[in-house]
């Protein structure tokens, strides 16, 4: 199931466990969840570093940990986090804030249909997202499309559906015992986590000049690479045509 293409969530949106617990979420991602910061900035910079200005999103950011992680290692950039939890976006900017972080910005957004013109991002940074988002093909062609030619995407997606269970088990039932009967959320009860075909299938539903894939015991991660627009369609088109055929 490469590309999960549930509906979109309807215009009334039942809420988000990531915003009723964001304060949950928020320790998951400090103490449980592992840092990938090193591996982020080997595959989206040269080794020389970012150039000045160069432009990160990062898709899904929930308490902005990679987006302030990267604007502080890298004074140089300029990193923005969006995600659709308001709270998880409040907390993001109190960790900004608390760093003294100039070049970290947050913003309320849809990965499915974002704002920023067609290649127009330096780079993208997407951690633990597509086990949770209704359309997985539409947030990747977003991607796709607002990256620059030559711009790089770094994707990690847990590949345990058992630890993934344990934290969104836990805000199902803080969020029960705190809120709202269960069943309003938005989340499934279960993280619905990829399987290295799958997640492969997905990464090449777009037309990418270079792809390096790699797995470890417990994520799964591309590493892409817009190829310049010219070259697209026909390139595209060869490494599909080889892709099927293995
Ligand atoms: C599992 S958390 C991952 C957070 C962070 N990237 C990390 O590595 O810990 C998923 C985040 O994606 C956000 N989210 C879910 N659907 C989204 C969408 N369609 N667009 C933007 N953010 C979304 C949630 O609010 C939550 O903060």
């Amino acid at each position: 199931m490469p590309g999960r293409t549930l509906a979109h969530p309807p215009a009334h949106q039942p809420d988000s466990l990531f915003e009723s617990c964001s304060w949950f979420y928020a320790l998951c991602r400090e103490y449980l969840f592992r840092d990938h910061t090193p591996e982020i900035s080997r595959a989206l910079f040269p080794s020389a570093g970012p150039a000045p200005g160069t432009r990160v999103l990062e898709l899904g950011c929930g308490p902005g940990f990679y987006a302030c992680r990267l604007s502080q290692e890298y004074p140089q950039i300029h990193t923005t986090g969006v995600d659709l939890s308001r709270r998880l976006l409040a907390r993001a900017k109190s960790r900004a804030a608390s760093r003294s972080l100039q070049n970290c910005t947050f913003a309320h957004g849809d990965a499915h249909s974002l704002p920023d013109d067609s290649n127009s991002v330096d780079a993208i940074v997407v951690s633990r997202l597509f086990l949770i988002v209704a359309n997985r093909e539409a947030v990747l062609g977003e991607i796709f499309r607002v990256l620059r030619p030559g711009g790089r995407c770094f994707i990690a997606e847990p590949t345990s559906g058992f630890r993934t269970r344990i934290p969104l088990g836990c805000m199902w039932l803080l969020s029960k015992v705190t809120n709202s009967p269960a069943g309003r959320y938005r989340e499934p009860r279960q993280a619905d986590v990829m399987s290295a075909p799958d997640f492969s299938a997905l990464i090449h539903s777009q037309p990418w000049g270079e792809v390096d894939l790699q797995y470890d015991g417990w994520y799964q991660y591309a590493v892409c690479e817009k190829r310049a627009e010219a070259l697209i369609d026909s390139a595209w088109l060869e490494r599909r045509v080889e892709w099927r055929a293995v």
